[in-house]
């Protein structure tokens, strides 16, 4: 049986090739008479392990057709400032060796057997964006089969550069290349093939991958554009591997804590504006803030600009803008208390307009309404003039001193003073609400606007 198809198949061939190499030839089929009695012979495959340093193929014009799969074990880290993927495959290399055969038949149904890798011929198939050096494991084994289809798998810690674009960290899919393709071979030697479909090894990956760390597989897709170096053209498959950041942690650690501060800062505009509290409160805010942006420094990724740092620089512009806005109102009132300047006329009809509803603003500030509300006597600075006016000694004494013109111009003085002093309160506290109103809508607007670019 085995002599009519040695005849009839390859006969020409077999002896062309017996001319080429001497005492070879004649024969690449194996004499597998007694194994599984004793194991293999030592000696059975010593033709074909003789031959690893040459590729297996009897006719040098053909190519060796590698079929190549993998699968990704493990995300293992994503390097930002040196744009490197750590990644975790077991890369299968399948190719034929056309001196193995053997008639399963005649050799006790033995389909394959495992051969150690140092014996056999390698395609040299390495990972273009490989950054590091193969630690591959020494003393790996490959199947083959009665066909002298030969089997290789083994395991690779892959350190591969890729393009990170962290514009949208936390939120933040990456897209890195696995490009496999041959160190030496042009197309001329060796063709690459799949193996499984690209499909089937994204599927296998996500159901192996064991880690539930920081990324997430989402998809695997490729494309076979054969490379071109010089006049050599090298055949290549290119694996586009999408991954996805969980954004839990920074979520919890990093986006709901400055918020937080953030509606705290917002809610310390209801501290009443004449409190002496509501700087300091605002001073201690602030300086939680950098605490807190010094200790999540570590988190964020350490180079290029994501949309998180600018984010932070708006909570801790917003913070720093309410400080002075309070800075400001404290300033006013305490020159409206101690030396107010005339309020021009203007001023003053834009005041009454906006603090009587009636008039022209429908909606008036509740806020300055219920600072009006507030009578002079409670604000600190307002004290002395409102007492002073209001137990009135300059009456007496004008009375008593027998001087009524003196003392009528004088309390009207006074009840003048007054009046002013009122209204330039009532003015910081328009000014107050006014402002508390502006830094709201910019809060909200910079706010949607960093949300809805994330979400984009
Ligand atoms: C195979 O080897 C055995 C023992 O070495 C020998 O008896 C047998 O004739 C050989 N068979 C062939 C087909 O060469
Ligand atoms: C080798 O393969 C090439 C291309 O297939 C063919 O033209 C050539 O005749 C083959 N040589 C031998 C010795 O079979
Ligand atoms: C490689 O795959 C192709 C088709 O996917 C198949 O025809 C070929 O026999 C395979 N070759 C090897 C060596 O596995
Ligand atoms: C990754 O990038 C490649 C090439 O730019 C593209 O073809 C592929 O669709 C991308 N994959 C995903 C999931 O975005």
């Amino acid at each position: 049986m085995e002599g009519s198809w040695f005849h009839r198949e390859r006969f020409p061939f077999f002896l062309v090739l017996s001319l080429l190499l001497p005492g070879r030839g004649s024969a690449f089929t194996i004499n597998c008479s007694r194994f599984g009695q004793q194991g293999v012979y030592t000696t059975v495959l010593d033709s074909v392990f003789d031959r690893k340093a040459f590729r297996p193929a009897t006719n040098f014009s053909i190519p060796t057709l590698v079929n190549i799969s993998f699968t990704m074990s493990a995300v293992l880290d994503v390097d930002e400032q040196l744009q490197l993927l750590s990644s975790f495959l077991w890369l299968e290399m399948v190719w034929d060796n056309p001196f193995i055969r053997w008639n399963p038949e005649e050799c006790e149904g033995i389909t394959k057997i495992s051969v150690a890798t140092k014996n056999l011929w390698l395609p040299d198939i390495f990972i273009t964006e490989f950054m590091d050096v193969d630690k591959t494991p020494k003393g790996l084994k490959a199947y083959i089969n009665n066909e002298g289809r030969i089997r290789y798998k083994k395991p690779m810690k892959v350190t591969s550069i890729c393009e990170l674009d962290i514009f949208y960290f936390p939120f933040d899919q990456q897209n890195c290349t696995l490009t496999f393709s041959s160190f030496l071979y042009t197309v001329e030697s060796m063709l690459l093939g799949m193996e499984k479909e690209v499909w089937e090894i994204a599927d296998t990956s996500r159901n192996i991958i064991q880690t539930h760390g920081e990324w997430e597989l989402l998809s695997i897709s490729k494309a076979t554009a054969k490379l071109s170096m010089g006049t050599n053209l090298y055949d290549q498959i290119i694996f586009y591997v999408a991954i996805r950041r969980s954004p839990r942690l920074y979520v919890i650690n990093l986006l709901v804590p400055s918020g937080f501060l953030v509606a705290i800062d917002a809610l310390s505009f209801f501290l009443p504006a004449e409190s002496e509290n509501r700087a300091p409160f605002k001073i201690t805010l602030l300086l939680g803030y950098n605490v807190f942006l010094l200790m999540m420094n570590d988190l964020l990724p350490i180079s290029g600009t994501p949309l998180i740092s600018v984010y932070f620089a708006l909570c801790l512009s917003l913070m720093v803008v309410s400080l002075l806005e309070t800075i400001f109102i404290t300033y006013l009132l305490h020159l409206a208390t101690t030396q107010p300047p005339p309020m021009p006329h203007w001023l003053h009809s834009l005041l009454l307009c906006c603090t009587s509803p009636k008039k022209c603003c429908p909606a008036a500030p509740q806020k300055g309404n219920t600072g009006l509300g507030l009578s002079p006597a409670h604000l600190p600075g307002v004290k002395e003039p409102v007492e002073s006016v209001g137990k009135v000694p300059g009456l007496k004494e004008a009375e008593l001193n027998g001087c009524p013109g003196s003392t009528r111009a004088q309390q009207e003085d006074k009840a003048q003073k007054q009046h002013l002093v009122s209204l330039w309160v009532q003015f910081s506290h328009v000014m107050d609400t006014l402002l508390f109103r502006l830094y709201l809508l910019f809060m909200a607007t910079s706010i949607t606007t960093v949300i809805v670019l994330w979400n984009t």
